[in-house]
């Protein structure tokens, strides 16, 4: 009997050796000591054993299991630790910051970039830029611009206030009037600008970006502002960009168009940016309405002006495929890094 215990130790402790995972440990620790295990099973045969030989064979048959036992915590201890330091090694997160490099500048936000480009086109066709508040009077942002008092851009909904007269510029428009009050003709200015209006999905944030275009002189008409747009267009996107212009509705303009370009995902042909279409809405323009021009001291009889509001977001949206706009303000650096020039 003790040859058997003797070989039973000598086996048991080579499939400890060999076992490289807690649980293959756990299962060859139930085969030699669990309840129907080899150990066991000898231990049941001590009937057979002579009784005077039953103590000392008692005491071996427990040195063995102390034996054992202790060889499966010694093997367990280490299984354990070296599947912890696995562990830990697989589920590392680097929360160091990387080290400062000099040479690793930043780039320019997408929006600043594109209206940075479109300032530079109309600098160079002699355009001033002029900014304006963005805390506005009921008067300049509505009043002056010949919207009615229950014209639906006053609904609460679309406009912040702040208090009854005063509100958040929902549009660079007062510009206009601003720049109309204190220059005479000839006028050619741009106003770049943050405006407000309260509306949020996946193409309208409460805060956007829009550059005003202003022209006023003598013999100013509808085509120049084509011509301008058309440009603009070239420049932005692509040389075989073309602009249309679609009938309208604006308080301050008269006539108003909306304008469309060809889209320059597809070239025109129809895809899923331009809704199959061929075409994208980019902006709203119009010959300056009479009553603006006569608001701010300008003969109406003598001169004539255009107008256009254009939006940087759907700038921006359109000439790098920007899905969503609320990405441009999350400050995703995954985002950002790719408009590095
Ligand atoms: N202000 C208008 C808007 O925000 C756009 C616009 C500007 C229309 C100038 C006509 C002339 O929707």
């Amino acid at each position: 009997m003790k040859e058997n215990i003797a070989k039973l130790i000598e086996n048991c402790k080579k499939e400890i050796e060999q076992s490289d995972a807690s649980a293959k440990l756990r299962d060859v620790k139930v085969k030699y000591l669990g309840k129907s295990g080899e150990l066991t099973a000898i231990l049941r045969g001590m009937k057979d054993v002579a009784p005077e030989d039953r103590p000392a064979i008692g005491v071996f048959v427990n040195e063995a299991r102390n034996l054992l036992e202790a060889e499966f915590d010694k093997a367990e201890k280490i299984l354990s630790k070296k599947e912890l330091n696995q562990r830990l090694e697989k589920e590392f997160i680097d929360i160091s910051l990387d080290k400062f490099d000099p040479a690793a500048l930043g780039g320019l936000h997408p929006i600043t970039k594109i209206q940075n480009e479109v300032l530079d086109l109309f600098i160079n066709l002699g355009f001033e830029v002029l900014e304006g508040p963005e805390i506005e009077t009921d008067y300049y942002n509505f009043q002056a611009l010949n919207i009615p008092s229950d014209h639906p851009a006053r609904d609460m909904q679309d406009t912040f206030y702040i208090t009854q007269n005063i509100l958040l510029r929902t549009h660079t428009s007062p510009n206009q009037v601003r720049t109309m009050e204190c220059k005479k003709p000839p006028i050619k200015m741009l106003c770049p600008g943050r405006v407000y209006r309260s509306d949020s999905d996946a193409s309208h944030t409460p805060i956007f970006h829009q550059v005003e275009g202003l022209v006023v002189d003598e013999g100013i008409t509808l085509s120049d502002l084509k011509g301008t747009l058309e440009y603009l267009a070239k420049n932005i996107f692509d040389k075989k960009t073309q602009v249309r212009l679609r009938p309208s509705y604006f308080p301050f303009t008269e006539p108003s168009v909306e304008v469309d370009l060809t889209c320059s995902n597809c070239g025109g042909k129809g895809c899923n940016v331009c809704k199959g279409t061929g075409w994208v809405e980019i902006l709203g323009a119009g010959m300056v309405h009479p009553f603006v021009l006569e608001n701010c001291g300008i003969d109406s009889r003598k001169y004539s002006a255009y107008a256009f509001g254009v939006g940087m977001e759907r700038m921006a949206m359109i000439k790098y495929g920007i899905p969503d706009i609320r990405l441009c303000y999350e400050n995703d650096i995954r985002f950002l890094k790719q408009f590095k020039d």
